[in-house]
C-alpha cells in the first residue's frame, strides 16, 4: 500500500507522534549557539515522505532560519507539492508552536485543516490545525482558495 494520500485526508495521532519523533531525532543538529534554543521540525508531504529541518542561526541574528521553514525548503527541494502535516519539537517543558512567519509559510503549502503537532518534554502532543494557527492567512490567487 502506498503512503500517498490526498492532502486533506485525516492524519491519525500516532502518525503525528511519529512525525514529531522524526523531528526529535535531528534536534541535536540544530545550529543555535546564540539562543541555545534548539528546534527541529518534520513535514509530511503529499507523497507520504518526511522532510526534516532544524533551526540555523547566524552571527547576524536576524538571518536565523527557523526549523519549520528549513524543513519546508527541504520538502520543496525534494519535489513535494503539498504538506499534509507538520511536527515540531524543542523538547522544552511546554510545547512550542511555529512563529508567525512559519505559520504563513506552512499555509502556503498546507490546507487549513492540516495538523501541526508539537511535543512537550514529557512527550505529550499538542495538535492544532494550520488554519487555527493562522486564520485569514494571505494566500495567492494562484492557489484558488
Ligand atoms: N525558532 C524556530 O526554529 N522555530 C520557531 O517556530 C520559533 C523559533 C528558532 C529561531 C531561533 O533560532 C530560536 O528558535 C530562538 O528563537
Amino acid at each position: 500500500m502506498s503512503d500517498a494520500a490526498p492532502a486533506s485526508a485525516a492524519i491519525p495521532e500516532d502518525r503525528l507522534a511519529d512525525l514529531v519523533a522524526r523531528a526529535r531525532s535531528v534536534l541535536d543538529r540544530a545550529h543555535a549557539p546564540y539562543s541555545d534554543f534548539r528546534v527541529a521540525a518534520a513535514v509530511l508531504d503529499e507523497q507520504g515522505r518526511v522532510h526534516l529541518g532544524i533551526n540555523v542561526e547566524n552571527a547576524s541574528y536576524g538571518l536565523t532560519m527557523c526549523a519549520e521553514r528549513v524543513a519546508i525548503g527541504a520538502a520543496i527541494a525534494a519535489g513535494a507539492k503539498r504538506i499534509r502535516a507538520v511536527g515540531v519539537t524543542a523538547q522544552k517543558l511546554h510545547p512550542i508552536t511555529p512563529c508567525g512567519a512559519c505559520r504563513q509559510v506552512i499555509r502556503e503549502f498546507a490546507d487549513a485543516d492540516a495538523p501541526v503537532a508539537s511535543d512537550a518534554a514529557d512527550g505529550k502532543l499538542v495538535i492544532a490545525t494550520a488554519g487555527e494557527l493562522l486564520p485569514a492567512a494571505f494566500l495567492s490567487l494562484v492557489q484558488g482558495e
